[in-house]
């Protein structure tokens, strides 16, 4: 099994890509279980957050390499590779990326793709296209340029040298830094509390910070508003406010 998936308590489940032999690079079986899997935890009502992993030494090493070294450019057309990216950035729910060792190339912006990226302290980043004649072609150019500007986007994909864990967090690439063997369980445990949040807010709020930062910031701040005023139509708000006030847990039923 390239990738193995399961459905863990509290709302969650988790997808593990299991090619170390190929240092997990993503062949087109990969991509296509990762975006099976995605469009399925989407339409399914008891799941609210994804996490997304790779094996111990590396989350995911590019694109397949000997997959693609032959291709010409109508054929890389045809493959239609973004349509399976195209399910990630569609996901409405909470995506998590658990990082350790290497995220180089679209195993960086696989990691890119979720809305929470923790990593190992051992974990490299990396966009290395170039170092094979080619660039990044999942969203590098851009999702990295918004998540860490101009400078040190150009220094990445010009240079193709990876960064530490460290230096990604700094730079405001990765959420949070733990150690390497804390990776998965800080992982889960975010997960599981994200799952524990009313999943319409947090459907929203993903929403509004995607969409959001390409748009206009008055019409951001106006479409904000509005979801913010909708969810007073919610079950679960009035169960959150009801909960503070009484000083009890709230029970969120997603409606
Ligand atoms: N594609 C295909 N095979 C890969 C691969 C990749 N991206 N990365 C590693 N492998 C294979 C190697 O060819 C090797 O296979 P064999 O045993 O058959 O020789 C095996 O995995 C082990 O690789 P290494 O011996 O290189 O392992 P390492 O631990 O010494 O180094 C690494 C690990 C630093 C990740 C190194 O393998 C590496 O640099 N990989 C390539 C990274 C890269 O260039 N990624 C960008 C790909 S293009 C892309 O991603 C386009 C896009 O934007 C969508």
């Amino acid at each position: 099994m390239e990738t193995l998936y399961e459905r863990l308590d509290g709302g969650i489940a988790l997808l593990r890509i299991n090619r170390p032999e190929a240092r997990n690079a993503l062949n087109m079986a990969v991509r296509e279980q990762i975006a099976a899997h995605v469009a399925a935890m989407t339409h399914d009502a008891e799941l609210h957050c994804l996490v997304i992993a790779g094996t111990p030494k590396v989350f995911a090493a590019g694109a397949d390499i000997k997959a693609m070294a032959d291709a010409g450019a109508s054929e890389m057309m045809l493959r239609g590779s973004d349509a399976i990216w195209q399910v990630l950035r569609d996901c409405p729910k909470p995506l998590i990326a658990a990082v350790n060792g290497w995220a180089l190339g679209g195993g960086c912006e696989l990691a890119m793709h979720a809305d929470i990226i923790i990593a190992g302290d051992g974990a490299r980043f990396g966009q290395p296209e170039i170092k094979v004649g080619i660039m990044p072609g999942a969203g590098g150019t851009q999702r990295l340029t918004r998540s860490v500007g101009k400078f040190k986007t150009m220094k990445m994909l010009l240079s193709g040298e990876p960064i530490s864990a460290i230096e990604a967090e700094r730079m405001g690439l990765v959420s949070e830094v733990v150690p390497d063997d804390e990776v998965l369980d800080r992982a889960l445990a975010l997960a599981r509390a994200i799952a524990a949040m009313p999943p319409i807010a947090a459907r929203r709020i993903k929403q509004l910070v995607l969409t959001g930062a390409d748009m206009p910031l008055g019409a951001a701040l106006a479409m904000e508003r509005t979801a913010f005023e909708l969810l007073f139509d919610t079950q679960d708000q009035k169960e959150g406010m009801r909960a503070f006030i009484e000083k009890r847990a709230p029970r969120f039923v997603g409606r």
